[in-house]
């Protein structure tokens, strides 16, 4: 991952900035002139275990090294697993993502070979695969070529790869090749990084180069080389500087980086609407390289997203067709491809993720391009595959977001998708430019509103998570935007407090799920406002004492001063007075405190819940 004067002090602060993307295993890998062989070492576990061993028996003094943290697809995370993998004569070290789909079949040529595997994994098949190019290389022409012999694997390979490699014998230098997974260059004064996110190498420098899909790349302390996997040089590779300092992904004081995300929340959304207006007050989005023309004959959207995103685009939905008037699909995105989604020119399909990685995303928006849809990507990360592919991109300012569990991103993620709402509506002219420009006041107003709740909720939640601790189960309800919100919510708990919790719409209790009720069930209820059209309220509120009829402890999020809900509700998380469309952005902010506080309470990791990573770069 480094060519630089102090490789392993480099691999270690990276590996523990990249953790969140996999935790059940870590190792690095180190080559120096005179060593015969790679010196490698690696441990099962969080990277804790590798930094005890590391102290224990040190490693020599190194010139370059690789080093990787591991989220299992192939193979249990052991010691043995663990990357780097080494060639044969274990003058080579490799680290992989992803997943070598024709890995069985190059395994059996080479045990046909003669060579013997100890690991379960595919990673390890690329690096005796490597070892054997290598090696022919050095018959062919007399010296080792590591950049070519990598090159040469790539081409065998297929399915996802991005992988880095070191050989004892060019001490001087760390190859990469990318496919399909994730991987950037940081380019130092007399040092230059390689890392699958500018994260891994930000504190030494903000100076990044895209590597494209299907390039190699090869650093030494002063040369960044790039070509295609055939050799062809690269000239046009993209550089960005990083937007946001190491600082900005450092716990800086707080307990956990949810927490201090969580408490980023009024700030993401400030930062996602700055710069994007004129002098008049009506929207630019200069970043947006999509024609008006273009823009104006979208007659229907499609979200593909995963997960906390997908509901953002969920949320965004709503809102879209109510101003915009045109249809708004969402799709999750590894479901898009395979139902034959009918993708028009005028179709504009809108892939919303915050690590701008996800596999299933990155898909799905390469089919609605082949299809001849444009896309736009809302992304929280510069450089990234989903934007890089995409024809424009949005960009979510939330700033780096380390923990697992999605908070600052989600509300970053629906203000980018209201902004390209309201966009659109100025565009085709669908509203009147006040109604837009009222919208976007109300929109400055929210960070205050969610620092409201911040600073007004946070003892009231961490209370109802004390009493409902041991809880097994609970159900969120919601309807029109709190819909998406019960979900979202509903996830949170999930995957950080391990709790089974069922979102549903609330229209949907009385058609089977209130049968879930039982003495003492806890169901989380988003209750829209009783100001205005109050038919909702009060069906949400009929919804609330249907479930307390049978026994059912109820937490209602509401807006302040709500008579029905304080005489229903067991508990209530207050919002603030705001409109309906954007009161998902206040009242995520109580159930992502809940599920924080229920893991912490059970005494997990909330930053790293157990079976996860942040960044799903597989399908
Ligand atoms: O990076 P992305 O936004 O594309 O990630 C999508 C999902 O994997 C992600 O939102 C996931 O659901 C979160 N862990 C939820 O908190």
């Amino acid at each position: 991952m480094t060519a630089c004067g102090k490789p392993l002090e480099v691999c270690m602060q990276g590996l523990g900035r990249l953790e969140y993307r996999g935790y059940d295993s870590a190792g690095v890998a180190l080559a120096a002139p005179g060593m015969d062989l790679v010196a490698v070492r690696k441990k099962a576990g969080r990277l804790d275990n590798l930094k005890a061993d590391l102290a224990r028996s040190p490693l020599p003094d190194a010139t370059v090294g690789i080093g990787h943290t591991r989220w299992a697809t192939n193979g249990e995370p052991s010691d043995t697993n663990a990357h780097p993998h080494v060639s044969a004569d274990g003058k080579i070290a490799i680290i992989h993502n992803g997943i070598i789909e024709n890995a069985s079949k190059l395994k059996m040529d080479l045990q046909s070979e003669g060579y013997v595997f100890s690991s379960g994994t595919d990673t390890e098949v690329a690096a005796k695969l490597l070892g054997k190019v290598a090696n022919t290389i050095i018959e062919e022409t007399g010296k080792p070529d590591l950049f070519e012999a990598l090159r040469r694997v790539a081409r065998m390979l297929t399915g996802a790869f991005t992988i880095l490699a070191v050989d004892c014998r060019q001490p001087d230098i760390v190859v990469g090749a990318r496919h399909d997974s994730p991987l950037v260059v940081g380019l130092g004064e007399g040092e230059n990084f390689l890392g699958s996110d500018v994260a891994a190498f930000v504190a030494y420098t903000k100076h990044a180069m895209e590597i494209g899909q299907d390039q190699a790349v090869c650093i030494s302390g002063d040369q960044v080389i790039v070509t295609d996997f055939n050799g062809n040089p690269v000239k046009d590779s993209k550089r960005f500087t990083v937007d946001w300092d190491a600082s900005a992904a450092e716990k800086g004081g707080w307990p956990s980086f949810m927490d201090k995300e969580i408490h980023e929340d009024p700030e993401a959304v400030a930062n996602t609407l700055l710069g994007r207006f004129d002098d008049q007050g009506d929207i630019v989005l200069d970043e947006v390289h999509i024609g008006l023309d273009v823009f104006r004959q979208v007659d229907k959207i499609i979200v593909v997203a995963c997960g906390t995103a997908s509901y953002a685009g969920m949320v965004a939905k709503y809102a879209i067709e109510h101003w915009v008037r045109i249809p708004v699909e969402v799709e999750l995105a590894h479901e898009f491809r395979y139902r034959d989604p009918i993708l028009t020119p005028r179709t504009l399909v809108v892939a919303i993720s915050q690590s701008g990685e996800t596999m299933d995303t990155l898909m799905a928006l390469r089919h609605a391009r082949e299809q001849g849809s444009r896309v736009l990507a809302i992304c929280n990360t510069q450089g990234a595959s989903i934007p890089r592919e995409s024809d424009a991109v949005l960009y979510t300012h939330a700033g780096p977001e380390i923990a697992v569990a999605s908070t600052k991103a989600f509300v970053a993620q629906i203000v980018a998708a209201y902004l390209l709402g309201l966009y659109l509506a100025q565009v085709k002219g669908t509203m009147y430019r006040d109604e837009i420009r009222h919208i976007l006041e109300q929109l400055k107003d929210m960070p205050q509103k969610i620092q409201w709740v911040l600073d007004n909720q946070a003892g009231n939640v961490e209370q109802a998570a004390k009493q409902m601790v041991s809880a097994h189960s609970f159900l969120f309800l919601g309807r029109h935007v709190g819909y998406p919100v019960a979900l979202e919510g509903a996830l949170k708990l999930k995957e950080i407090a391990y709790t089974f919790t069922e979102g549903f719409a609330a229209g949907e209790l009385k058609h089977g799920p209130i049968a879930l009720v039982d003495a003492g069930e806890p169901v989380v209820v988003i209750v829209p406002s009783a100001r205005g059209r109050n038919i909702l309220h009060n069906k949400v509120i009929s919804g609330i004492e249907e479930v307390k009829a049978r026994g059912a402890f109820t937490i209602a999020v509401a807006e302040l001063g709500d008579p029905d809900v304080e005489q229903y509700a067991d508990v209530v998380f207050w919002r603030p007075v705001c409109p309906t469309l954007l009161s998902p952005l206040v009242d995520v902010v109580p159930l992502q405190l809940f599920a924080m506080d229920m893991a912490m309470l059970k005494g997990y990791d909330v930053d790293k819940p157990r079976n996860l990573a942040k960044s799903v770069t597989v399908e």
